[in-house]
């Protein structure tokens, strides 16, 4: 694995800085040392950081360019960043905009930046209260996956981050079913873990042949957004309580909900899709009584930056491999199908 790392490090990068977040398996740490030893002896140095959210940050930018400019970090250096999405979303636009753009690679630690966040290099950091207001389209030089960094993350984290699995399958018939139903079980064996990285690395190439095709998410990348229209409002909603949910839980409703809007299309997919979601990404057991209701929903759709002049836009599944892209949504049917939808719940008993 590490090996493999070795070979992608670019031979002509004057220097390269590791920006790493803290509290990463050491004995990992020290292996991809190793390998940075190996392909850049004596021009390779470290900056760790704490990750999550609050490196999202303007604040959080000066720090990043100090350090760069500490490091002598030019036009021809490598910042090879190592965390979760937070920080590759953070550090790859402090990238992007030092000396107008120094090359950043990714070697994610979260099973949501092994699928997602770590490629079709979208950077950001957030503006007041706003997610991902300011950013840049840059594309990591290349992506180094490896599930040996989740043995040490939390379950919950890990389990979260198959929802984006679980949308890449929808949305390319090639993954369909069939990549889910094979999906390996969780253990710490060197087997499972290499089938979880080719797993992972299946699926986040699926995303990235919609990446290559739209960078700029003009058109085709915005099917991307299946299941995050009704997802960023469920998070932004319990991002201000006292128990806030993972993104990937929220987005494993978003979906839900996309499945429970689908169903008489799609009826034998939706059932096994919702299964799959309610075994591998378990939510939260928030009382429903504490779930957002619509109105409170759509106050926070209506904020999302992709709509488009005064609707809010969405994205519809019809079966694998079929989403229909912009579907506008009306305030008043998005508040009759939310109730129908968490009543569905209450009777299922889901919560
Ligand atoms: N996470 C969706 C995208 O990268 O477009």
């Amino acid at each position: 694995m590490a090996h493999a790392l070795a070979q992608l490090l670019t031979a002509d990068a004057d220097r390269v800085l590791w920006v790493r977040e803290s509290g990463l398996a050491p004995e990992l740490l020290a292996e991809y040392a190793g390998a940075l030893n190996g392909a850049c002896p004596g021009r390779w140095d470290v900056l760790e950081l704490k990750g999550g959210e609050a490196l999202k940050r303007w604040d959080a930018m000066p720090h990043l360019f100090d350090a760069f400019q500490a490091h002598g970090l030019t036009r021809s250096s490598l910042v090879l960043t190592c965390g979760g999405g937070a920080l590759s979303d953070a550090v790859g636009l402090a990238a992007a905009v030092w000396k107008r753009g120094v090359r950043v690679a990714h070697m994610p630690t979260t099973s949501l930046a092994m699928v997602d966040a770590a490629w079709g290099g979208k950077t950001g950091i957030n503006w007041r209260g706003s997610k991902n207001q300011l950013g840049t389209f840059t594309l990591p030089e290349f992506v180094h996956l490896d599930a040996r960094w989740l043995v040490t993350l939390p379950d919950r984290e890990r389990r979260a981050g198959l929802a984006e699995v679980a949308k890449h399958a929808m949305l390319h018939a090639h993954l369909g079913q069939t990549h889910l139903e094979d999906w390996p079980a969780w253990d710490t064996s060197p087997d499972a873990l290499e089938a979880w990285t080719a797993k992972l690395e299946k699926s986040a190439r699926s995303k990235m042949s919609v990446v290559d095709a739209d960078l700029h998410e003009r058109d085709a990348r915005a099917q991307l957004n299946l299941g995050h229209t009704v997802g960023h409002a469920v998070e932004a909603h319990f991002a201000a309580t006292a128990h806030p949910w993972l993104h990937g839980e929220a987005v494993a409703l978003g979906l839900k909900f996309v499945l429970f809007q689908a169903q008489d299309r799609a009826a034998e997919a939706c059932l096994f899709l919702d299964r799959w979601l309610a075994t591998h990404v378990p939510l939260p057991d928030t009382p429903l009584a504490q779930w957002p209701d619509a109105e409170a929903l759509w106050s926070h759709m209506a904020h999302d930056k992709k709509n488009v002049a005064d609707q809010v836009v969405d994205v519809a599944w019809h079966g694998w491999g079929k989403a229909e892209w912009p579907v506008m949504l009306e305030k008043s049917a998005f508040e009759a199908t939310w109730a129908r939808f968490v009543r569905s719940l209450e009777d299922a008993g889901t919560t």
